[in-house]
């Protein structure tokens, strides 16, 4: 069973609180990615407020993985540069946890090894970061799989592994792509509430992509929709629906408003690439 809260963090935390000090801040500053002939972003400029949880949509190949992984260090723009905190990214670091959008965890290491990886990257002895670990499974309802390899842990399980693995550390900044996407629809709900929960003790920078419009606006201040690709920002929306949102903000009049003003757009942008792929063949 999912536990949604995290009252079972210890009250001695050794690990720093992320934010509150304003820390967290990104920017993308004129992003050009280009691998080989193709673009997967271009002059793509984007300011995320310290604590800001932002959701990126857009279509299929738009290039919101590539901005994640530019803002993560995985991969060097072409020109224009990413900043956190005003220092030019230039690899990763450990201010920005990450989730992957394909599972992505140490297949040698137990769950509780992977999630625990982190912290022992940040110093804390081996038995801490352990019962750390071993908290932070139980929050998303894997302490029995604690010892188990991830080859023997089904996607959705290996997600939630990776889940942990991002949030034990706290990070000022958290990247994630797609990290819902395996999950079935009661867990996934859970997942977003519990993320949530801890978005509220953190009060980290969060940039969550998403396909899915109902858990953007659920989750996020502001919804930034990228163009077919080479991506480029069309839409920079902020989300006003106040906070704890309840399950039934999906009916109000303001939730639907949104959906349907990037629901078309995105629409519009995804028939766009695909007659556009359809001219190139
Ligand atoms: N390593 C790579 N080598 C060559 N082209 C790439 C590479 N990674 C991404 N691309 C291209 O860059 C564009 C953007 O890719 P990206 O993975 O960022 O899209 P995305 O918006 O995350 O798509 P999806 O929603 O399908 O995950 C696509 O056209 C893709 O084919
Ligand atoms: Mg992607």
């Amino acid at each position: 069973m999912l536990s949604t809260s995290l009252n079972s963090r210890p009250k001695a935390d050794p690990r720093p609180a992320a934010t509150g000090a304003g820390v967290g801040r990104v920017e993308l500053r004129e992003v050009t990615v280009a691998y080989g002939r193709g673009a997967g972003l271009t002059e793509t400029s984007l300011v995320i407020r310290p604590g800001e949880f932002l959701c990126l949509l857009g279509p299929s190949g738009c290039g919101k993985s590539t901005a994640l992984n530019v803002i993560g260090g995985f991969v060097a723009p072409t020109s224009g540069m990413a900043l956190v905190d005003g220092e030019r990214v230039c690899g990763p670091g450990p201010d920005r946890g990450v989730v992957f959008q394909h599972y992505s965890l140490f297949p040698w290491k137990t769950a509780q090894d992977n999630v625990a990886f982190g912290l022992r990257m940040r110093g804390a002895s081996t038995a801490e970061a352990r019962r750390l670990a071993l908290d932070y499974l139980s929050s998303v309802g894997l302490a029995r799989f604690a010892r188990a390899y991830p080859s023997t842990l089904s996607g959705g399980m290996q997600q939630r592994v990776a889940i942990a693995r991002a949030l034990v550390t706290r990070p000022a900044v958290l990247l994630m792509d797609e990290p819902f996407g395996a999950l079935d629809a009661q867990t996934r709900a859970l997942m977003q509430e519990h993320l949530l929960e801890q978005w509220r003790d953190i009060r980290n920078t969060v940039v969550f992509v998403t396909h899915d419009l109902d858990e953007a606006l659920f989750l996020g201040d502001r919804v930034v929709v990228l163009s077919a690709a080479p991506g480029r920002v069309l839409l920079d929306l902020r989300i006003d629906l106040p906070r704890p949102r309840p399950r039934e903000v999906h009916a109000s009049e303001a939730f639907n408003e949104a959906k349907v003003r990037c629901r078309d757009l995105i629409r519009c942008e995804s028939r766009r690439a695909f007659e556009r792929a359809e001219a190139l063949a």
